[in-house]
């Protein structure tokens, strides 16, 4: 069993981001999605996190950034080489910790002027 080290972005909204620091035991093969399942299972449940297909690579969901580029956390491995960094995506409004407002503004405009306010 080796150890992934991740350091995730956590905040909501415009809060000032900071970072908290998650040890991960994982097995080749395994990826950052797995082991962000993993930190809300057994470290936090309140980490924020958007994924559907798990790995098939077909809903794009879980789309952040880990060191800086943009990539699917359903299937990108773990490293155990170094701490592997996970941010929101970059230009886009963070909602919260991982999750970014993805949808189409005119989506969002529509839902303002129904006075639903989105989750
Ligand atoms: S969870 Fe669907 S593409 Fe990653």
């Amino acid at each position: 069993m080796k150890t992934a080290r991740l350091r995730i972005a956590r905040g909501i909204g415009d809060e000032p981001l900071r970072y908290d620091e998650f040890a991960v035991p994982f097995e080749d093969g395994a990826t950052v999605l797995d082991a962000l399942i993993w930190i809300r299972t057994h470290r936090d449940p309140s980490l924020a996190i958007r994924y559907s297909c798990i790995n098939a690579n077909v809903c794009k969901e879980c789309t952040i950034a880990v060191d800086g580029s943009v990539v699917y956390a359903c299937t990108t491995r773990l490293s155990a080489d170094r701490v592997m960094l996970l941010d929101p995506l970059p230009g886009k409004p963070r909602l919260r910790d991982l999750v970014s407002e993805t949808r189409p503004p005119r989506e969002r405009l529509e839902q303002r002027l129904s006075g639903h306010r989105p989750v």
